[in-house]
């Protein structure tokens, strides 16, 4: 049942490129320059006149929530706000029927995201559902639709959903910016070939696993752990960080690169790793300069880069490459790896990697 991997977890680490792949499928037609997603087609005069998308979601749900936000008011130029259920559902929040409000879920069942939605239709919202599961509650519950196609993820640690939900979220904004006319014809065309690459790109990023597994072997025994990140890839800082947490039970935090100085740069001695994602285009040069400020704090950095990195290599402890991309895409690539490094320590710490303590798969309490 796994596969012949060890756990669930690394086997759906693995299962990504064909998750994406099943997720596109008969969704985006790169030759014919077309995304045919019925969900968006039935409701398109809705998402057209909306003032804004406010995303509802949890954990590793927000935070493809988050990166969706970055991809939505880039390419399709739509206000989007990103909420967490839970503080969403219970703080009398605005909304009127000019929202379109999202709701990502693996399970399609966590009580909060689904009490969230459950109050924005009372208040008039149209409900939009990202789930993985088919006839879940929130699938139900909404008035429209896409499922991300990952297949049963049996980790309680979330990998191949959170990819999937990205993809999914991806193709809506695409969709969304052709038909409102925020890209061009040519940067439409350019965009669908570069998402067609992905796949193959993830499956060369996980090619890292051997070096992801010698960089566990170091910083295993830290008590504590920075994740970096701006632009579109602080989200996936946070993901490194709750991956990290939750099987681990390190320690660690998420932050955008930037905000270091405003406080946690206090953390930094030679006892802290900081992982700091640094693709090319992404805000390089000043990700940089926040890499120079953590070693000269005797910081320990493992840098996530582009293929061919120079610069970082010169300053970091340990570089992790992956493949070159559009910058909107490199989260679907950048995470692969953190998913690799959380997974590789806490099987060397011993810990129960596919069933973490306290934790459930599916939170249908509050
Ligand atoms: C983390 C994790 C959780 C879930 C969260 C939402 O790895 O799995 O943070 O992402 O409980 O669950 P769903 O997506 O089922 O609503």
């Amino acid at each position: 049942e796994k596969g012949g991997y060890e756990h669930f977890m690394l086997k759906e680490i693995y299962e990504q490129p064909n998750a994406i792949l099943d997720t596109f499928r008969g969704r985006l037609l790169a030759k014919e320059a077309i995304i045919k997603m019925a969900g968006i087609e039935d409701n398109m005069k809705k998402f057209l006149n909306a003032d804004r998308i406010i995303i509802v979601a949890c954990g590793t749900s927000w935070h493809a929530g988050l990166v969706s936000e970055y991809i939505f008011e880039d390419l399709a130029r739509i206000p989007v706000e990103v909420e967490y259920a839970s503080e969403f559902r219970y703080r009398n929040p605005i909304i009127t029927e000019k929202d379109i409000v999202i709701a990502i879920s693996q399970s399609g069942e966590t009580a909060d995201t689904l009490a969230a939605i459950k109050l924005a239709k009372s208040k008039g919202a149209f409900v939009f559902g990202v789930c993985n599961v088919v006839g879940s509650s929130i699938a139900r519950e909404s008035d429209a639709g896409a499922y991300t196609h990952a297949g049963p993820e049996i980790g309680v640690a979330s990998t191949k959903a959170f990819t999937t939900q990205i993809t999914v979220l991806t193709l809506m904004a695409l969709r969304l910016a052709r038909a409102k006319g925020t890209i061009s014809s040519s940067d439409f065309r350019h965009h669908l070939i570069e998402l067609e690459l992905i796949p193959d790109k993830v499956k060369k990023a996980l090619e890292s696993d051997a070096y992801v597994n010698s960089v566990a072997d170091i910083y295993k025994d830290a008590k504590n752990c920075l994740y970096l990140g701006r632009g579109f890839n602080f989200p996936v800082a946070l993901e490194g960080a709750l991956k990290l947490k939750e099987i681990s039970y390190i320690h660690a935090e998420g932050y955008p690169a930037a905000e270091m100085k405003h406080g946690p740069i206090a953390l930094i001695d030679e006892q802290m790793p900081v992982i700091v994602i640094a693709t090319k285009k992404g805000h390089y040069e000043k990700v940089v300069s926040n890499i120079q400020e953590i070693k000269s704090r005797k910081g320990k950095i493992i840098g996530i880069v582009t293929e061919g990195d120079e610069s970082v290599k010169n300053l970091a402890d340990h570089v992790i490459e992956v493949p070159e991309s559009s910058e909107f895409l490199t989260p679907l690539l950048t995470t692969i790896p953190l998913q690799l490094l959380s997974y590789h320590i806490a099987v060397k710490l011993g810990k129960n990697v596919d069933q973490p303590r306290n934790l459930a798969k599916s939170v249908t309490v509050e």
